[in-house]
């Protein structure tokens, strides 16, 4: 009995392959989704407030992708905060763009939803007037690293026993 539109693969046509999907602003109604996309594929867990107060704080640069093909289904999220730090002369703060997370659904990798999240969100956090954009990820997170190496970010230092099981960080920046 099947209809053709049962049995119709789903065809990504665009050769930009992020073009398929929906970025938008992250809002309140979000966040379980969110949470859901980050424990799946992530190990760092965040309590609810956190998010919640990323979202208050910083609501211009949490950005979520979401899937018009299957409910509008969030995919993938990006969200970041503003680092201050004081400066040599303590005149003034030093303020960094800090990537806090961005995960992408396993079944919607590669279709560069990442990298379209990342260029979306860099100008809104910019917006705070940063130095640069800074971040920590796993020493074995190659996929990542790459991602993030394409996007010209550099590899700062290394952040030992960096996570809570004793991996090693890179510390990546990128200047504005
Ligand atoms: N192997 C090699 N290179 C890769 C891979 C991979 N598995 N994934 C991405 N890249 C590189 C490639 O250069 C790719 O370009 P290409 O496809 O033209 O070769 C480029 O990154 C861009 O890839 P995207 O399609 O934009 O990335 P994607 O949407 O698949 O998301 C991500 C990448 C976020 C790292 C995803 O794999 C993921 O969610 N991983 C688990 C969560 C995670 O590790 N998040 C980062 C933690 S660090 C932090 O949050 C600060
Ligand atoms: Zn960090």
């Amino acid at each position: 009995m099947g209809t053709e539109k049962q049995f119709k693969p789903k065809i990504y046509t665009d050769p930009d392959k992020s073009s398929d999907f929906v970025i938008r602003r992250c809002t309140t109604k979000d966040l379980d989704a969110v949470i859901e996309v980050n424990e799946a594929e992530l190990p760092e867990d965040y309590p609810y407030f956190f998010y919640k107060s990323i979202l208050d704080h910083y609501p211009e640069s949490f950005l979520v992708a979401t899937d018009p093909h299957n409910k509008n289904k969030i995919v993938g999220y990006i969200m970041w905060r503003i680092e201050k730090t004081p400066t040599l002369s303590n005149l003034r703060l030093d303020k960094k763009g800090h990537l806090v997370s961005i995960a992408i659904s396993q079944d919607y990798r590669r279709k560069r939803i990442a990298t379209k999240l990342l260029k979306k969100s860099m100008p809104a956090i910019r917006t705070n007037g940063i130095s640069s954009y800074v971040l920590e990820v796993r020493i074995s997170n190659y996929s990542a690293i790459e991602l993030y190496k394409k996007l010209d970010f550099k590899v700062d230092r290394i952040k030992e026993n960096y996570y809570r099981d004793g991996e090693n960080a890179y510390y990546m920046v990128k200047k504005v």
